[in-house]
């Protein structure tokens, strides 16, 4: 379980990961900022492509860095999303389909906090973003 303090870091470093975000068509920032149970922190951005399926989720990027730093005992404790419009303005997201079904991988329960509509800070465990989710039978 994450302690606030550590969420609060994990937003911050979210927010600067979205200014390297490649964003060229969208023009949406998104910027990722993981806890893994070693205590380490790794950071992820959006990367577009004009091939558009080509690009990435700031999400994955950052389970993508855990994991080539921690290999498969790699374990989610919680993440921050932060995005952001062309100017600079903090916008609602919350991870995308694709990006739910990588978090329940490396952590059921984690944390998983996103600005809402209202421009709050959300905090929503990993599983409940992703009921029946799909596991490998067998
Ligand atoms: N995007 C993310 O990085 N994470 C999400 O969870 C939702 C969408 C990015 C992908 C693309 O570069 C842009 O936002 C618009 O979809």
């Amino acid at each position: 379980m994450a302690e606030p303090h550590r969420l609060d870091e994990l937003r911050a470093l979210a927010t600067q990961a979205a200014r390297r975000a490649y964003a060229p068509y969208s023009k949406l920032s998104v910027g990722a900022a993981l806890l893994s149970a070693q205590d380490a922190v790794y950071v992820g951005c959006n990367v577009e492509n004009a091939a558009f399926p080509v690009g990435g989720c700031a999400e994955r990027a950052a389970i993508a860095t855990a994991v080539q730093s921690e290999g498969a005992a790699f374990r989610l404790v919680a993440i921050a999303v932060a995005a952001f419009a062309a100017d600079g303005t903090a916008l609602p997201v919350s991870p995308c389909g694709a990006c739910r079904q990588a978090l329940v991988e490396f952590g059921a329960n984690a944390a998983v906090t996103f600005r809402n509509v209202d421009g709050d800070w959300a905090q929503v465990d990993s599983g409940a973003l992703l009921p029946w989710r799909f596991v490998m039978p067998g």
